[in-house]
């Protein structure tokens, strides 16, 4: 069977190989580099076909030909469970033995009488072990990865008690309650696809209560154009705030050199963005919010 292209982007595109259909729908997801050269990565997913999706989908994952066919992967928790199976949670590149940049974001944020902290993509991150240790009254961890949640859980121990951990699609959740403080380290920069980015800010912006604040980290302009074997979208502050629409007003940023475990250097900005109040701001209609583009 031919394979489906997915998505393109320079020098590479993703396609879906061997698919099925029937029995449950799986396939394995290659992305290959533009010259033929070889496949650059693949894993396996599982998909689903829903009429009630199709409405959704952009164009580009319309299969010509196929009387207006569409296909959703619903399964991205297969690739993040099967990196956190195959390595260390301190061995994948974005580890940190003491998440620096966010605790200190997130206790000027608690200075300032945040009593809530949700952790988006928060993964095996060390960042829930500090939090932990903070005068709060709410914890969340939330991640598309099962494993990477257990890994956190078992290292916390008995004083994550309190913690709460959820797994899901960060665009596919409607609703989390409300908290004072969003938290996303390398996350956001995956959603390469505009209605997943549209999804992720209606979210965050019902989830953060007026006054709140969203702390964002992203890869650099300068940045990997790849993390895991997928795309990302690099920011700026410009772009980010165009992002996040009207209802989240830019504090500040700052430039951050991670240093992986195996030594490289990666460019990050810090974003700290505070939901705004004005009666305008949150007329933003979900499908109005942020750019969009
Ligand atoms: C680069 S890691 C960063 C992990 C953590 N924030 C940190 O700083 O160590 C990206 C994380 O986002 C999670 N993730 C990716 N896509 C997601 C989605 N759509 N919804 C929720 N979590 C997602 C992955 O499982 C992974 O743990």
């Amino acid at each position: 069977m031919d394979p489906l292209v997915i998505e393109r982007y320079p020098g590479s595109w993703i396609g879906l190989e061997e698919h099925t259909e029937e029995r449950g729908a799986r396939g394995r997801l290659i992305r290959h580099k533009q010259d033929g050269s070889g496949p650059i990565s693949e894993f396996e997913v599982r998909y689903s076909l829903s009429e009630a999706r199709v409405a959704q989908l952009p164009d580009r994952i319309q299969r010509p030909g196929t009387s207006g066919l569409h296909l959703a992967i619903m399964d991205r928790s297969h690739h993040w469970d099967a990196i956190y199976t195959k390595r260390e949670a301190e061995e994948v590149s974005w580890y940190e033995a003491i998440p620096t940049a966010s605790i200190q974001r997130v206790r000027e944020a608690v200075e300032r009488g945040a009593r809530s902290v949700i952790d988006i993509g928060g993964g095996a991150s060390r960042l829930v072990d500090h939090l932990v240790e903070t005068d709060l009254d709410r914890i969340t961890v939330l991640d598309i990865s099962r494993r990477a949640l257990d890994i956190a859980r078992k290292r916390v121990g008995t004083v994550g008690e309190a913690v709460e951990w959820v797994v899901g699609d960060i665009t596919r959740l409607d609703d989390l309650g409300t908290f004072d403080v969003w938290h996303d380290r390398a996350v956001f920069h995956f959603l390469t696809d505009s209605s997943d980015r549209r999804r992720y800010v209606t979210l965050c912006e019902r989830t953060v209560e007026p006054g709140g604040m969203a702390v964002m980290a992203t890869f650099a302009p300068d940045g990997p154009e790849m993390c895991s074997g997928l795309p990302v979208h690099r920011y700026d502050a410009q772009e980010l705030s165009e992002r996040c629409g009207s209802a989240f007003e830019l504090v500040d940023d700052e430039h951050y050199v991670h240093v992986t475990p195996a030594g490289v250097e990666q460019s990050f900005v810090y974003f700290s963005f505070r939901r705004v109040t004005s009666s305008a701001c949150l007329s933003v209609s979900p499908s109005g919010a942020g750019s969009g583009s």
